[in-house]
């Protein structure tokens, strides 16, 4: 009989022809999370990651790069895992798919499947789409490219062994109605629930026009379908072929968490493989949404994609781990802005938390001389605040079961807001000075460590850092474990009697002016026009520093000196000069438009008297892409474009080398 307590839980296994970024740190973070909150409740937890190292798409990069799939595998392999290593990911296993122990595995179930008499040998003769790695029927095209990925797709003709999916269209079906909790969110269940009643056609699994991948056990000369082989690693990891005991310990898995886009390979392909097999099925397939990136798509070719390491470089593993939990529902896609960032920074981590923890630790260093006094006695006021601890650990068990971890993070920095109000209702300030208050006064104090500590416990399973610092400062022995979470069910658990130690902030505010503040994603309505203010008054703080440079005024003084922030907010941009024509009537203006990849621009350019439109034209230039348009001369300028300017002359700016139009300027 397996233990009632374990839980199995994974993240897709990630393809090794590109490097690491948001979307994969995303998904990686939120299992970390559950993880950790269900070990701190007590659970056995086996948390699996790993990466995806067959397939074409693979072979064809390492191909590109002039070095054999295993050394690009190896290679990114440890991106990964470096990666891992500074978000704290805290896994239990990280599988390869080139390990002897998966091409067991991988090879089993195939056997399996065939054993069951679901496979048979045919001839595969239609699209197929590399990047995905994906079969693709005719119909499921749009013009003629892969309805997911929107990449062109290839003709395929080759012999392929098959396996009989139509069989499971009805068992599936059942399966699903029957386990409303099988695919979440609710949306995405119904998607699946239609796509299969639409008709489950028979899936080809294996190719023999390459050759990096597992061998099918009935015939050498072919690869396994990269699909069939990755899905198999849940398997893998858990003994499926090489230790019994654990694998009936811990299959089937408690949550496959992964992207909206893979969610049909994991509730289609991958339960029917399971039932041709005889296995469990996994209990929860939860697909979440898809990071934008300053509201477009990510994506190589516009130099957006966001690199994690970077983004822990300047903010920490912390806040980043915070925001991408805290900014969207799991589920539904989101934006990523280092707008948004900050300001989730500075209000809720620097102000909420961080001040209030400061607050809290000071007042017990300068009136007990850091030492947490005994309470005495307790008024309705104290069990208020233990009350809505007591209901935000409930709400969070239900909250977390249902990955609603956004929803976990609102609840948590209530009770942090009920407690800055605890210290603003009793204000220990005022009874320090009140000899008659002293009592009052110790028990003010002591119910503030509780809640500390309370708040240290609930956000480790999102920030274990910050948990481990806040834990330290506040002279607890160890680390937040089990047994403190479990005792947080009743209030009073903090030992009387320790010595504090203030140490530094938790979190430096990014922001010292709160101009930037302003533009808040929770106040969206207002945001277009307070950021186009703010970034006009960005562009009049630069005008005016640029004057003073020229007229060498310019000092060491703060004043003069813009935020990083502030100048990231210029989206400059790499654009072409098609077209440039003198504005009628003016000496000085030439109309141009220009190339900036995505689109196209009208810009109007005081530059006439510098340049003629001809030897403009095939130029590439530096644009201000977010400049709010202007009229001139009758026409909409939607852009500037850069150039030194002297006694009137303009010089424009140009590119030392060749480079794609849209890449952007830092
Ligand atoms: O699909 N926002 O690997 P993968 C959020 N090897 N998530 C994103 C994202 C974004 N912008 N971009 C990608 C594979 N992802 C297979 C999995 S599992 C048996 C095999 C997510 O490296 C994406 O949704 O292409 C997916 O869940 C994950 O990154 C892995 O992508």
């Amino acid at each position: 009989m397996a233990d009632l307590k374990k839980f199995y839980i994974t993240t897709p296994i990630y393809y090794v022809n590109d490097v690491p970024h948001i979307g994969h740190a995303y998904t990686t973070i939120a299992c970390d999370t559950l993880a950790r909150y269900k070990r701190l409740t007590g659970y056995d937890v086996f948390f699996l990651t790993g990466t995806d190292e067959h397939g074409q798409k693979v072979e064809r990069t390492a191909r590109k790069n002039n070095e054999t799939p295993i050394q690009l595998a190896d290679r990114t392999m440890q991106r990964f895992k470096d990666l891992w290593k500074r978000l704290r990911i805290s896994y239990s296993d990280f599988i390869r798919t080139t390990e002897p122990r998966h091409i067991a595995a991988a090879q089993k179930l195939f056997q399996a499947v065939y054993d069951h008499g679901d496979i048979y040998l045919g001839e595969y003769e239609d699209w197929y789409c590399t990047t995905c790695e994906q079969f693709l029927t005719e119909l499921q095209l749009v013009n003629g490219r892969c309805p997911n990925c929107g990449r062109p797709v290839e003709k395929l003709k080759e012999e392929s062994y098959f396996f009989r999916m139509s069989r499971y269209q009805e068992p599936l079906l059942k399966y699903i109605e029957e386990h409303p909790d099988f695919i979440q969110p609710e949306t995405r269940r119904n998607e699946i629930i239609s796509f299969v009643k639409g008709g489950l056609r028979d899936l080809s699994i294996s190719r023999t026009s390459f050759d990096w991948g597992i061998k099918i056990p009935i015939n050498p000369r072919h690869i396994m379908y990269v699909w069939f082989d990755a899905l198999t690693n849940y398997l893998t990891a858990v003994g499926y072929a090489d230790d019994p005991q654990k694998f009936e310990k811990y299959w089937p898995a408690d949550v496959h968490v992964v992207g909206k886009d893979i969610l049909r390979f994991h509730t289609v392909y991958w339960p029917t493989f399971l039932m041709s097999a005889g296995l469990p099925l996994p209990k929860k397939v939860f697909a979440h949404g898809w990071w934008q990136v300053e509201g477009q798509k990510m994506s190589k070719s516009l130099g957006n994609v966001v690199d994690p390491n970077q983004i822990i470089d300047e903010f920490g593993v912390d806040p980043f781990r915070y925001f991408l939990l805290r900014e969207v529902s799991f589920g539904l896609d989101g934006d990523f802005s280092r707008q948004a960032l900050i300001q989730r920074i500075d209000s809720d981590l620097a102000n909420d938390l961080g001040n209030l923890f400061s607050r809290c630790l000071t007042v017990i260093e300068k009136y007990r001389n850091g030492i947490v006094p005994e309470p005495v006695g307790s008024t309705e006021r104290e069990g208020r605040l233990a009350a809505q601890r007591a209901e935000t650990l409930i709400k969070m068990d239900q909250s977390m079961n249902e990955l609603a971890f956004h929803q976990v993070l609102k609840d948590i920095w209530d009770y942090i807001n009920e407690v800055n109000r605890y210290i603003v209702d009793t204000a220990p300030w005022t009874l320090v000075k009140d000899k008659t208050k002293q009592d009052r006064l110790s028990t003010v104090l002591y119910s503030l460590a509780e809640a500390l500590r309370g708040i240290a416990l609930l956000i480790a399973p999102f920030m274990p850092e910050t948990s481990e610092k806040m834990w330290t400062q506040l002279g607890l022995p160890d680390k937040p474990g089990p047994e403190d979470f479990a005792s947080l069910k009743v209030w009073g658990g903090f030992p009387p009697g320790i010595q504090i130690h203030k140490g530094e902030h938790l979190f430096p505010r990014i922001h010292s002016k709160g101009a930037d503040l302003e533009i808040s994603r929770r106040t969206a309505k207002e945001a277009p026009q307070k950021a186009s203010e703010t970034l006009d008054e960005t562009k009049k703080d630069l005008a005016q520093q640029t004057s003073e440079l020229s007229s060498g005024q310019i000092t060491g003084n703060e004043q003069n000196l813009i935020s990083l922030e502030e100048f990231a907010r210029i989206d400059l941009r790499v654009a072409e000069i098609l077209t440039a024509e003198k504005v009628k009537g003016s000496s000085r203006l030439i109309k141009l438009q220009v190339d900036l990849g995505t689109e196209k621009r009208t810009v109007v350019a005081g530059i006439a008297e510098s340049y003629t439109p001809e030897e403009l034209i095939g130029r590439k230039v530096i644009l201000v892409a977010n400049l709010k348009p202007a009229r001139l001369m009758g026409i909409e300028s939607q852009g500037m474009i850069l150039a030194a300017v002297k006694d009137k002359k303009a010089v424009l700016l140009s590119l030392d080398r060749e480079i794609d139009v849209g890449t952007k300027v830092k």
